[in-house]
């Protein structure tokens, strides 16, 4: 082979095969890669019901367990997953930072503090790893919201880059993690994947980290400045920039043809290490079990008076709110996971767990999901009678408008229906002649078990029609973003269409979606349910006040938490607003349980008895919030962010970019809690906050010179237990840099945690010993002129607590400039 075919094999290897897969060669030691999307579990090839998988608590909600064996449990349950369905690149952890309470992917993120994020991210890395499979940190960096992303330019100081929004990628780097994603966005003027000084000199040449960095899903928009950048991959396939074009631009003279090879050797590397995964799965009931004890991990009890939690075994509870038997367990995004028939709501196990004395259970509000499942309501193919769902047939209109007979026909059971690039039977998008269209036909049998009104919804990227026994009673629909298919689906319109029907009398029901050729995708969602009473309210109050103790689900739906778009508010619905008023008006024993995974506001808290935030949870969301609520486990969480008691107490509320698409992180440092103590805000739970059900006293403090000098220092406590049941803590460790006037330095955050430990409590009265390591790198600073990590020479604080405001013990150290750290009188 001469050179020129080498070179022409090599560059091949630099783009991705399709979607999901890479190029193969053997000749260079390089396996057809297959890289899946994470993080909250691995994606099926088909991305809908037909391919179902696990699905663990999103990043926010293990982010809040600030458990590092909790979330290193999580990644290997998943990297086992991954492993058994021959993946050998899970894209995750999202290693970005919650800069915003209304980042469309906040849920993704392990929060707002970068050291919380970098040490429970690496721990999800290493559980993955540990089966074989990369995981892929992503998005490099400061995708921290989604307004724009594929385009905006974030403005950045060097030192926040690098003590914030790089520190949990760091994390990852030196947890040995396999892979990076670059981001959509630039950062300083440059697109993440072309950003040599990301790339190049901070991955390779600071952090000495020898993996694959790919760029995101059509992030790729130069060859060669971003092979010489250092972007070994591009993603997806079929290339775009770099394959073929990289040959060319070696030959060219514009890139030299070591470059190419480098990220050849390095996707060589990664199929070595990937090559190993063959990890058995463990018994499904063992797998869930991790998923439970993690989801209870991570729910945090943010208040509770009068110990109305745990319930006491002989308490009668009312079942209120629309997220008890419609949870939202992820996010809405392209990783969405198809879910199994295994998983049971919150009023499914809390039936199950307390029987008869759940009294009651009343939606009070209308639920949020935007498009409602039909599922509940028994549908049945059409044309296959019996089958649950919808037959769905492919069709072709020809430029006279006569729609061809099937050319395909499935029985699916779900109503999100999406295809990417082709369809059954009408072939390629791109193929669809011109002047010609295609239709596709969702059509089931129902039979509606009361009388009354149901509501009908739809949406899709074409026109849409709903037939009910063949009549047109509704039409709606949208054209299709081209390149954001589930945009269109996910927050484009929804036609509802109120239908009369009997109980008893079977209907046939079709939706039915005409779409013209082009684009890369589209898709028809399309579900129904029965209207919701007019006394729906007065109901949930009625049967809140008949019972001792009144449990209210709120929260919001999946649809919250988008790709490419963020919040525009922090707010639970109106309607459930006033449910949560009326019921604690009514039952002083309320408890509220918030099923978002962001900093919502919760300006009612003062008047519930109980709060408990669980997050996006997933799957085993209902019999872990059972074992919590009815106290046979802990709830283990501490908050990950902070909750305001107003929107515009967060440092950073507006997430649109400027009309020049520059992002300006005019803060610099000062995100999350590191905000309300600059401007001496009191929030309503503040960062790390949390209770648990154990009775946990805290002793004496230490700190004291690691006697193994591995570590600066050990700092720690001395608990009690006088719990009599099992319990956990989190023992917080904070930094303050202080100046000689005892004030903060201006612009810098007045404290940093650089410490923690979630311990666990055991049942019988014992004393416990806490260390808690210190390294140089906690009182360090980014040294912008000298390009390096410095450690800050002066008297530091440091603060042990409950949270980053329940402070027990402060100690006062001496740090030099070789890093060294003194104790005792320091003047
Ligand atoms: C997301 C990534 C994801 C990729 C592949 C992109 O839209 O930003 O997080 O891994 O798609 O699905």
């Amino acid at each position: 082979m001469n050179d020129l075919d080498d070179l022409d094999l090599l560059a091949r290897l630099t783009a991705g095969a399709d979607m999901q897969t890479t190029h193969r060669d053997p000749e260079h030691h390089v396996r057809a890669l297959r890289l899946v999307d994470g993080p909250m579990g691995v994606t099926g090839r088909l991305l809908d019901e037909r391919d179902v998988s696990l699905l663990a608590p999103c990043g926010s909600a293990l982010a809040a367990t600030w458990n590092r064996a909790t979330v290193e449990a999580v990644g290997e349950l998943l990297g086992e997953q991954a492993a058994a369905r021959d993946v050998d690149v899970l894209l995750g952890p999202n290693l970005n930072l919650s800069r915003s309470p209304a980042g469309g992917r906040d849920f993704e993120h392990f929060g707002e503090d970068p050291y919380l994020a970098g040490v429970l991210g690496a721990a999800w890395i290493t559980g993955v790893q540990s089966k074989g499979v990369a995981a892929c940190a992503k998005h490099l960096v400061c995708n921290d919201t989604e307004t724009g992303r594929h385009g905006y330019d974030v403005q950045v100081d060097e030192q926040t880059l690098h003590e914030v929004y790089l520190a949990p990628f760091a994390a990852a780097a030196r947890a040995g993690v396999w892979a990076m994603m670059a981001a959509y966005n630039k950062v300083n003027g440059r697109h993440c994947a072309e950003h040599h000084g990301l790339l190049t000199r901070v991955l390779r040449e600071q952090w000495d980290w020898d993996g694959v960095v790919m760029s995101d899903w059509f992030g790729t928009h130069s060859t060669t400045a971003s092979l010489t950048a250092g972007l070994d991959l591009e993603m997806p396939g079929p290339a775009r920039y770099l394959g073929p074009a990289a040959a060319g631009a070696v030959r060219a003279g514009d890139v030299a043809a070591s470059t190419v090879e480098r990220a050849v050797e390095r996707l060589a590397l990664l199929s070595r290490r990937t090559a190993g995964r063959t990890a058995p799965t463990r018994p499904a009931a063992e797998a869930r079990r991790v998923l439970h004890e993690a989801a209870a991990d991570s729910f945090v009890l943010l208040k509770n008076d009068r110990t109305v939690l745990p319930l006491s075994d002989d308490t009668s509870v009312a079942v209120i709110g629309p997220q008890a038997d419609e949870p939202a367990y992820q996010g809405g995004t392209f990783a969405r996971i198809a879910l199994g028939p295994e998983v049971r709501t919150p009023l499914a196990a809390l039936r199950e767990a307390l029987g008869p004395r759940v009294t009651a259970y009343e939606p009070g509000a209308p639920s949020e999901s935007r498009v409602p499942s039909l599922l509940p309501l028994d549908p049945r193919a059409a044309d296959s009678p019996g089958a649950p769902g919808f037959t769905v047939t492919y069709h072709r209109v020809g430029t006279d408008g006569a729609v061809s007979e099937p050319l395909a026909t499935d029985t699916r059971a779900t109503g999100i229906l999406v295809w990417f690039t082709e369809l059954p039977g009408i072939g390629a998008l791109a193929d669809l002649p011109t002047g010609s269209a295609g239709l596709v036909r969702a059509s089931c049998l129902l039979t509606p078990e009361t009388d009354g009104t149901y509501d009908f919804h739809f949406a899709g990227t074409g026109d849409v029609r709903l037939l009910i026994d063949g009549q047109e009673s509704g039409r709606g629909g949208s054209r299709a973003l081209p390149a954001d298919v589930m945009g269109a689906l996910l927050h484009g319109d929804i036609t509802r269409v109120p239908v009369e029907l009997t109980a008893g009398r079977q209907v046939r029901i079709d939706f039915e979606m005409r779409f013209t050729g082009g684009g890369r995708a589209q898709g028809m969602q399309f579900g129904g349910r029965a209207a919701a009473p007019a006394d729906l309210a007065a109901r949930a109050v009625h049967a809140a006040r008949a019972a001792d103790t009144a449990i209210v689900f709120a929260g919001v739906s999946q649809d919250s938490s988008l790709e490419s778009q963020d919040r525009d508010s922090l707010a639970l619905p109106a309607a459930q607003i006033d449910l949560i008023e009326r019921v604690c008006a009514v039952n002083p024993r309320t408890v509220v349980v918030v099923n978002a995974p962001f900093a919502v506001d919760m300006p009612w808290a003062d008047r519930a008895a109980a709060v408990l935030l669980t997050w996006f949870p997933g799957q085993e969301y209902g019999p872990a919030l059972a074992d919590v609520l009815t106290g046979a486990l802990e709830p283990g969480g501490r908050l990950p962010v902070t909750l305001a008691r107003a929107d515009a107490d967060h440092a950073v509320t507006s997430t649109a970019p400027s009309d020049d698409g520059r992002l300006t992180y005019a803060e610099g440092p000062l995100i999350g809690y590191r905000h309300f103590d600059a401007l001496h805000t009191t929030p309503r739970f503040c960062f790390g906050h949390g209770l648990g059900y154990a009775d946990v006293r805290w002793r004496a403090a230490h700190l004291y010179a690691d006697p193994t000098g591995r570590h600066l220092a050990l700092v720690g406590v001395t608990l009690d237990s006088a719990a009599g049941r099992p319990g956990k803590e989190v023992v917080q460790v904070y930094a303050v840099p202080l100046t000689d006037t005892g004030t903060v330095e201006p612009g810098r955050p007045e404290q940093h945690l650089v410490g923690f430990a979630a311990v666990e409590v055991s049942p019988e009265p014992a004393e416990l010993r806490v260390d808690i390591p210190l390294d140089v790198r906690d009182f360090s600073m980014w040294d912008t002129r000298a390009g390096t990590w410095k450690p800050r020479a002066g008297r530091w604080e440091i603060r042990l607590g409950r949270s980053s405001r329940d402070i027990f013990h402060r100690f006062r150290v001496y740090v030099d400039q070789a890093g060294d750290l003194r104790t005792g009188p320091i003047g």
